[in-house]
């Protein structure tokens, strides 16, 4: 393997996957907390650079105890990409500029960003080459689907076309555009890619248990990989799945009070950053679903989390859920699963 990125040395490095509305600095300090060895911002567009609106500038917020963390943008012009890219190195010096070649959602496709670019190499070469020149000597890396629909699957044209750009490491999450999220992640693709090139890849797609993750490890040339679905509902997910490739013993799930703790304190967090209370912790019920989705009385919960507006009624919420779960015979057993999200 061919890289200039530390974390690669010697290591298998667990990325948090970029999930917009999802993994913003509390949520990213969070998972770093549990063990993530990089992590990278939401997609940042980058007309929303070139505009420095407000909320741009929110999307690019991190603090030093994050690094290594890279910056993903996503558009589809090279000159705006390379400018934008340029902007955020002077303002926020991250580790790494990371592009967007995976994104699925129509309103980034039509104007031909995301994996639109999949079927557009002209563009896409165009793109990254600008991005590695202006950043030089940051790395830049790329974060690609595997093609943009079961007849066009090009994962390794397109990672040989990047690795030629200068590209130093790339995510490849094993699902075509057409897919968005159903369907399984083809690891075989991914795998194939991982043969085409010399530069890092970091597998992606439907890790949500330490196996999944070392199962991955021992295919040959992956890299690393990156966790997303699976950190949002069950963020000590890093810690079981380090514990799991250090010592081969499955670690169990935090206890549940050790969990509401956890969702207590970035609901916190969350609050504190966002300065109203009131607007963070509705904003929070989201996040609330997904952590519910391992807990014992789920369905009650979430129907609870449909109304929250304070921190006090997340407290008051969790109380009542331990109280009752302590009465439950078959909490116990439940406490020592590891988690699957
Ligand atoms: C809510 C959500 C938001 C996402 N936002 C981004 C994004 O901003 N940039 C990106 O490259 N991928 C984004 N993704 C895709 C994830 O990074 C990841 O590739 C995908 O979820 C597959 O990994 P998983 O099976 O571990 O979840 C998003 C996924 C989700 C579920």
């Amino acid at each position: 393997m061919d890289t200039a990125l530390p974390w690669f040395k010697d290591a298998f490095p667990i990325y948090l996957a970029p999930m917009a509305g999802v993994t913003d600095k509390v949520f990213r300090q969070i998972c770093k907390g549990y063990g993530a060895d990089v992590l990278v911002t939401e997609f940042v567009s980058a007309e929303g650079v070139f505009r420095r609106n407000e909320r741009t500038r929110e999307y690019l917020d991190f603090d030093a105890c994050e690094r290594p963390i890279g910056v993903q943008l996503f558009g589809a012009d090279g000159t705006h990409m390379a400018e934008a890219a340029k902007q955020v190195v002077d303002w926020v010096a991250p580790d790494f500029i990371d592009l967007n070649f995976g994104c699925p959602v129509n309103k980034v496709v039509a104007k031909n960003g995301g994996s639109a670019l999949l079927k557009d190499c002209p563009t896409l070469t165009s793109v990254a080459k600008a991005v590695v020149d202006a950043v030089a000597p940051l790395p830049v890396t790329a974060k690609i689907r595997i093609g943009w629909d079961a007849d066009s699957v090009n994962a390794v044209r397109v990672a040989e076309i990047l690795e030629r750009c200068g590209i130093a490491a790339l995510a490849v999450h094993g699902r075509t555009r057409a897919q968005g999220y159903s369907g399984e992640a083809d690891w075989r693709v991914i795998g194939d890619v991982a043969q085409a090139v010399t530069i890092p890849v970091i597998g992606n797609g439907d890790l949500f248990s330490p196996q999944e993750v070392m199962r991955r490890r021992a295919e040959p040339k992956i890299a690393g990989v990156m966790i997303g679905r699976a950190a949002m509902s069950a963020p000590w997910i890093f810690r079981q799945i380090k514990h799991y490739l250090a010592t081969g013993e499955l670690s169990p799930a935090p206890e549940l009070s050790e969990r509401w703790d956890a969702i207590i304190e970035h609901c916190r967090r969350h609050a504190e950053n966002w300065g109203d209370e009131e607007q963070a912790i509705r904003a929070m019920r989201a996040r609330l679903m997904a952590y519910s989705k391992n807990f014992p009385e789920a369905k009650a919960l979430r129907k609870k989390f449909q109304h929250v507006a304070t921190l006090a009624d997340v407290e008051r919420i969790a109380e009542e859920h331990l109280a009752t779960a302590a009465t439950m015979s078959d909490f116990v057993g439940q406490a020592f699963l590891p988690a699957t999200a």
